[in-house]
């Protein structure tokens, strides 16, 4: 069992308030038609999806965090590294202090980066030893517009080169 479904009980109320505070943030940057398609990945317990006014996906591996999931939107188990969409799936992708556990960072970059249209936002924890290498590969694979360094988090709005 992952880490992540090991603390699926008590994940919510270690980290709602936190999480949905960075979504109102990225909300108050981002103009959502309801017509858009998102993408979440490493959606955890999906608690902020319904703040995403439009078509939302969430994908996440954990089957224990998943399963806590109540809301209207769908969600599936799959990881970054393997997104069982096609090209240019939707128009937004998000992932939210998920990209820092990914087994391998720039394959689930890539991934993401092929299944979204054209826009990105990326959010990933400060104090991750892989911050300075994750935000490389973002420099790299995405053409960032705007950077914002939160509390705990540094989000990156993306677009693709
Ligand atoms: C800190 S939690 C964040 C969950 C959610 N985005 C939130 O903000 O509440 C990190 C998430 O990354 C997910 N994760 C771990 N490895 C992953 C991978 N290879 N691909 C996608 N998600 C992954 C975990 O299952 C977990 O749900």
């Amino acid at each position: 069992m992952g880490y992540y479904d090991e603390i699926s009980e008590g994940y919510e109320e270690l980290h709602k308030e936190e999480q949905l505070k960075k979504v109102a943030l990225i909300l108050s940057k981002i103009k959502i038609s309801p017509k858009d398609t998102l993408l979440d990945v490493g959606c955890g317990t999906g608690l902020y999806l319904d703040m995403f006014r439009c078509n939302v996906t969430g994908a996440d591996p954990a089957p224990k965090l998943i399963r806590k999931y109540k809301g209207k939107h769908k969600i599936l188990l799959a990881r970054a590294e393997e997104l069982p969409f096609p090209d240019n799936s939707f128009d937004i992708v998000t992932s939210i202090t998920a990209i820092q556990n990914f087994e391998d960072v720039e394959k689930g970059l890539n991934e993401i980066k092929r299944v979204g249209k054209r826009r990105f936002v990326l959010s990933i924890l400060k104090r991750s030893p892989k911050l300075s290498l994750i935000e490389k590969l973002i420099k790299e694979i995405f053409l960032v517009n705007e950077t914002i360094e939160e509390d705990k988090d540094v989000i990156f709005f993306c677009t693709k080169k």
